[in-house]
């Protein structure tokens, strides 16, 4: 296997970090394809741990092609910081083992003031809890053609064209919003020396990735949010506004969809959610507590307390529907322990009758949907020692053969705490079944 997709299977922070680290191990280039600074990831090297928002995740790994594809909005800023900051940690050659996409489109302060602005002013339950990175509105620029691409920074009379049109555009809904017009002139003085930075990086990145796949090198896309949050599959309004989801790896990096040899769906032995929206599987009770204290559910770009649920079987197999997941990595088992009793949603109850699937009426009115739950005794023993399933205490073996057969989907992989070796590997995408990475 070549190519692999590896895609958020829920609303985003599956624990996607872990597996992509752990399967970039083997990779010869890292591709992220779709969003920008809103994603988070953790790096883990050895003792050390760096948290990065657009850098991909091979990153550290000398020899690795990281690659951030057109489906993408970049902050120039956040990107050099990146760079930089690894650099002072002692990490040296960041810039030579990235590539960036001339046609990937550029966050500017002024998308950044608009986010901002609209979620602070929003009336009553119509913010969406964005994670004001800008990213909505530079995907509203690209899709309104105004939008300022990378390549652009090659050019600076094209570039200041391009702010000068973009902020006439957006002068209306600033003013609208109370915000002020900024400066072209400021904007350009701030975007030079990144521009000086980023021009060497640029490139055709289509090229490049296809390349790559054609040539038998292996290479993962590493997806980022999740499918809950795609723009065209989630749980629209409250969702991100790009493609999440696998089919996004073929649009946003310019591969045709053949390419692509695997997908693997992560999702959490529970459910989380940061950010306005239906979650209809959501505790707000002790339990929800637990699984927010012991799973460290805080965002990792804002911060925020997360929303904590029961896993969603019918979401799960809508995402392994609209994804073609081939196999699960299923993350933060280990979070359960300590549980008396474990719910899991397997149906719904709507008002047309019940349905194992996820019905359309949770994308516009979820107050409409019932969860229908099947009960699962839980466990009390510590998990973080175990090497293959058969360590797992019986009712977690139920636990997880329970969802794989609800999924539809083979289990590829089930970690059972942040290190690497907290890891029973049962398929490697690259190398096949039982390969341990
Ligand atoms: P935006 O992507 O900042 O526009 O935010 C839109 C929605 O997606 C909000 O509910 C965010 O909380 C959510 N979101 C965006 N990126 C992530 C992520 O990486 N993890 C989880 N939620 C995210």
């Amino acid at each position: 296997m070549s190519a692999v997709v590896i895609v958020g299977a829920q609303w985003g922070d599956e624990g996607k970090g872990k597996v992509v680290d752990l399967y970039t191990e083997h990779a010869d280039m890292v591709v992220r394809y779709a969003g920008g600074p809103n994603a988070g990831h953790t790096l883990v090297v050895g003792s050390e741990k760096v948290v990065v928002r657009l850098l991909p995740s091979g990153i550290l790994r000398p020899g690795t092609v990281n690659v951030l594809a057109q489906g993408m909005v970049i902050d120039a800023a956040v990107l050099v910081g990146e760079i930089d900051a690894l650099g002072a940690r002692g990490h040296q050659g960041v810039g030579e083992r990235l590539r960036v996409s001339d046609r990937a489109h550029l966050i500017l302060p002024y998308h950044i003031v608009v986010d901002t602005l609209r979620e602070t002013s929003a009336r009553e339950g119509k913010a969406i809890g964005t994670t004001k990175k800008g990213i909505g509105p530079a995907y509203e620029d690209k899709a309104r053609r105004t939008g300022v691409r990378a390549g652009d920074l090659r050019e600076p009379a094209r570039l200041a064209a391009r702010i000068e049109a973009a902020l006439e555009a957006w002068a209306p809904t600033l003013r609208a919003l109370g915000g002020e017009v900024p400066d072209a002139r400021a904007i350009l003085a701030e975007i030079a020396p990144l521009a000086a930075r980023l021009v060497p990086l640029l490139c055709d990145a289509s090229a490049l990735v296809d390349a790559a796949v054609r040539g038998g090198q292996r290479v993962l896309f590493e997806g980022a949010q999740g499918t809950l949050l795609d723009l065209d599959h989630g749980t629209y309004p409250f969702v991100t506004s790009s493609s999440a989801v696998a089919g996004g790896a073929a649009i946003g990096a310019g591969i045709g969809p053949n390419r692509i040899d695997s997908v693997i769906g992560i999702t959490k032995a529970y459910a989380t959610r940061v950010g306005a929206g239906p979650f209809p599987t959501e505790l707000t009770d002790a339990d929800g507590q637990h699984l927010r204290d012991a799973g460290a559910e805080f965002g990792s770009v804002t911060g925020r307390p997360r929303r904590t649920g029961w896993l969603d079987l019918p979401a799960l197999r809508y995402a392994a529907r609209v994804n073609g997941i081939d196999g699960l990595a299923l993350t933060k088992l280990d979070v359960l322990t300590g549980l008396r009793t474990l719910r899991v949603c397997v149906a719904y109850d709507t008002p047309s009758g019940r349905t194992r699937e996820l019905p359309p009426e949770l994308f516009d009115d979820p107050t409409s949907v019932r969860p229908v739950y099947e009960e699962h005794e839980g466990w009390q023993e510590e998990l973080s020692g175990v090497k293959t399933l058969d360590d797992l205490p019986a009712t977690a073996r139920r636990y997880v053969r329970r969802l794989e057969e609800q999924a539809g989907v083979p289990i590829y992989l089930v970690s059972v705490g942040q290190e690497r070796r907290q890891t029973v590997v049962l398929h490697n995408p690259f190398f096949g079944r039982a390969a341990a990475p």
